[in-house]
C-alpha cells in the first residue's frame, strides 16, 4: 500500500529496498547519449590530447554515444589544416583506441572535424574559433552547445579563459551550454588552487566548470562505492572496530620519460597525492551518501577530507625518494637527474608516502598510509583495508597469531580489475596448519564487456553535464590544505633519498610504517 511502511517485525526479505544510494529517478543502467554539441580542445598537439582524448572521442562515436552531428575542434599554434589535424586524430586512434577501427564511424566522425591554427594571445585566432563554433552549429547541427578542453598548463588558463570570454564563447544562449573542462594539477599548493579557480570561474559559473581526475573515470574506482553501498556484506566492518589500518598505493614502472618540462617541481605528491590518492581515501572512508547526485557525493567527501588529519611528527610519518640509474626489467635506466630536462640541483621527489589520520568515530585509530611512485617494482594501483588480527589461535599453543599475515580487503583499481580477499585457511593433510589463501573477484571473468578508459566516461559525462565524478572546488582546496605542509616541510629538507629502479621506494618509507609496527604490502 502506498506510504506503509514495514515494521521490524514484518519485513519481507524479497522486497525491494526501500533506497537504493546508486539509483536515483533516472535509471544509471541505461546507455546514455550525449545531445547535439561539440567540443574544442586546446593543447591538441599534446600527449594527452593524443593518447587519451582523441582516442576516448572515437571510441565514445564507435559505441554510439556520441550525437550524430559532434563537431571535434582542436586549437594549436601548428601550422595545420583541417586535413593534418584529421591526419594526427585518425593515428592517434589507430594506436590508442580502445575499440576496434571501423571505417564507417570514423567517416562520418571526421565530417565533424575543424581546426584553428593561432596563438592563446591571440584574440583574432578566437573569433576564427567562434565563426567555427558557429558553423558547425548550422552545418553540423552542434546546436550552440560546446565545451572546451583545456589540456595546456595551468599558466596558460588565465589567457584562454579571458579569450574565451572576449570572443564571447564562454557564452551561452538561452537553452544551449557552454562549459570548460580543466585539466589537474589544479595549482601547486592552496594558493594557486584558489587563484586559478578565480580566473576560471570569472568566465564560467561553478556548474560550468568540470575538473577532471581521471581516476574518477576508472571503473574500479566506481566500484568503490558499489562495493560498500551496495552490499550488506563488506560495511558492517568497514571501520575503525575492524580495520588495523588502509594502504592505498599508485606504483608505476615507468620513469617520468619526456615528461621532464611538467614533472620538475612537482614531483610525486603533488602529481598523484594530491588528486588521485586523496579522492581515492574520501571514498573510501567516507559515509553513505543520501544519493549518487554530484551534491551529495561531493557533500561526503568534503566531510571526510575535512577531518584528515596531517601528522605532527612530518619528518616520522612521511617519506620520499627519487629513483636512482640502474637496472631494470633486464635493461639499464636513467636516474631521475638525468632524464632529459631534468635541472641540476632539483630536489623534486619521484616517490612520495605519508600517514593520514581520520578524526572520526569510523576511523579513529586506523591510519590510512598513502604511497605513491614511478620506476617502482611494477604498475599496480590498490586500496587495501588490513584487518585487526583474530584475538588468539585457539588450534595450538606454540602458534603465534602473528605467524599469520592479517585479513585483507584489497580493492585492485589497475592493471588487473578486481577485489581480494585473503585469509587463512587449513592446509589439507595437516593437523592443523593455517595458511594464507586469496578469493578473487576478477572483472574479465566476471563481465565479458571490457571496461570503458576513463577518459570516455569522463567526456562522455561532460557532454551529458553529468557532474558526480568532477571534484568540487571545495575538494580540491581541503586536499592542499592536507599536502600544502608535507611539501613545505620537504621543501626545507634538501634533495630526496634514492633508491633503486624495480624496488618499492626508499628505505625511509619502510622504516616509517615500521616504526608503527608495519609492513608495506607488496602487491
Ligand atoms: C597522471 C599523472 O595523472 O596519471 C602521471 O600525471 C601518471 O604522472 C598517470 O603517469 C597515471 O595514470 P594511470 O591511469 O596510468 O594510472
Amino acid at each position: 500500500m502506498l506510504g506503509s511502511q514495514p515494521t521490524a517485525g514484518d519485513q519481507d526479505p524479497t522486497a525491494t529496498p526501500r533506497r537504493n544510494p546508486l539509483r536515483d529517478a533516472t535509471d544509471r543502467r541505461l546507455p546514455r547519449i550525449a545531445g547535439p554539441c561539440g567540443l574544442v580542445i586546446f593543447g591538441v598537439t599534446g600527449d594527452l590530447s593524443r593518447r587519451k582524448l582523441m582516442p576516448a572521442v572515437y571510441d565514445l562515436a564507435n559505441r554510439g554515444l556520441l550525437p550524430p552531428g559532434f563537431g571535434l575542434t582542436g586549437f594549436a599554434r601548428r601550422e595545420w589544416g583541417r586535413e593534418d589535424f584529421a591526419r594526427v586524430v585518425h593515428d592517434a586512434v589507430k594506436e590508442h583506441a580502445r575499440t576496434p577501427f571501423r571505417e564507417n564511424v570514423w567517416e562520418e566522425l571526421v565530417k565533424g572535424f575543424r581546426f584553428v591554427q593561432g596563438e592563446f594571445s591571440d584574440p583574432q585566432a578566437f573569433d576564427r574559433l567562434a565563426s567555427t563554433v558557429h558553423e558547425l552549429d548550422t552545418e553540423r547541427g552542434t546546436g550552440g552547445n560546446h565545451a572546451f578542453y583545456l589540456s595546456v598548463p595551468p599558466g596558460e588558463f588565465p589567457e584562454v579563459c579571458g579569450q574565451l570570454a572576449r570572443s564571447g564563447l564562454s557564452r551561452s544562449a538561452d537553452g544551449t551550454w557552454r562549459r570548460v573542462v580543466v585539466e589537474k594539477p589544479f595549482g601547486h599548493d592552496l594558493a594557486s588552487a584558489r587563484e586559478l579557480n578565480r580566473v576560471v570561474s570569472e568566465v564560467f559559473d561553478p556548474d560550468s566548470v568540470f575538473r577532471i581526475d581521471h581516476y574518477l573515470g576508472k571503473e574500479t574506482v566506481q566500484n568503490i562505492l558499489a562495493l560498500r553501498f551496495a552490499n550488506a556484506l563488506f560495511e558492517p566492518l568497514w571501520n575503525a572496530g575492524h580495520v588495523d589500518h588502509v594502504q592505498i598505493t599508485m606504483a608505476e614502472d615507468i620513469g617520468i620519460g619526456s615528461r621532464a618540462g611538467y614533472y620538475d617541481g612537482i614531483g610525486a605528491a603533488r602529481d598523484i597525492i594530491q588528486n588521485h590518492l586523496l579522492q581515492l581515501l574520501a571514498l573510501t572512508a567516507m559515509e553513505e551518501p543520501v544519493s549518487f547526485s554530484a551534491e551529495a557525493l561531493r557533500a561526503e567527501k568534503e566531510k571526510v577530507l575535512s577531518a584528515v588529519r596531517v601528522p605532527e611528527r612530518l619528518d616520522l610519518h612521511t617519506a620520499r625518494g627519487r629513483y636512482s640509474g640502474g637496472w631494470q626489467g633486464g635493461r639499464r635506466v636513467s636516474g631521475y637527474v638525468e632524464e632529459p630536462g631534468v635541472p641540476a640541483g632539483s630536489t623534486t621527489e619521484t616517490f612520495a608516502a605519508l600517514r593520514l589520520d581520520i578524526e572520526t568515530r569510523r576511523w579513529d585509530g586506523v591510519p590510512f598510509y598513502l604511497r605513491a611512485g614511478k620506476r617502482l617494482g611494477r604498475r599496480v594501483t590498490e586500496i587495501a583495508l588490513v584487518f585487526k588480527r583474530a584475538p588468539r589461535l585457539p588450534f595450538f599453543a606454540s602458534t603465534e597469531s602473528r605467524d599469520l599475515g592479517q585479513n585483507a580487503l584489497v580493492i585492485r583499481i589497475q592493471p588487473d580489475q578486481g577485489v581480494t580477499l585473503r585469509f587463512g585457511a587449513k592446509v589439507p593433510d595437516t593437523a592443523m596448519e593455517v595458511r594464507e589463501v586469496t578469493m578473487d573477484f576478477a572483472y574479465g571473468h566476471a563481465f565479458t564487456q571490457s571496461s570503458p578508459e576513463a577518459y570516455e566516461r569522463l567526456i562522455l559525462d561532460v557532454l551529458l553535464g553529468d557532474p558526480p565524478l568532477f571534484p568540487h572546488q571545495p575538494e580540491v582546496e581541503l586536499s592542499w590544505r592536507i599536502l600544502d605542509p608535507v611539501i613545505s616541510h620537504w621543501a626545507a629538507s634538501g634533495a630526496p633519498e634514492e633508491y633503486r629502479p624495480g624496488t618499492w621506494g626508499p628505505a625511509s618509507a619502510a622504516a616509517m610504517l615500521a616504526r608503527d609496527g608495519r609492513t608495506w604490502r607488496t602487491p
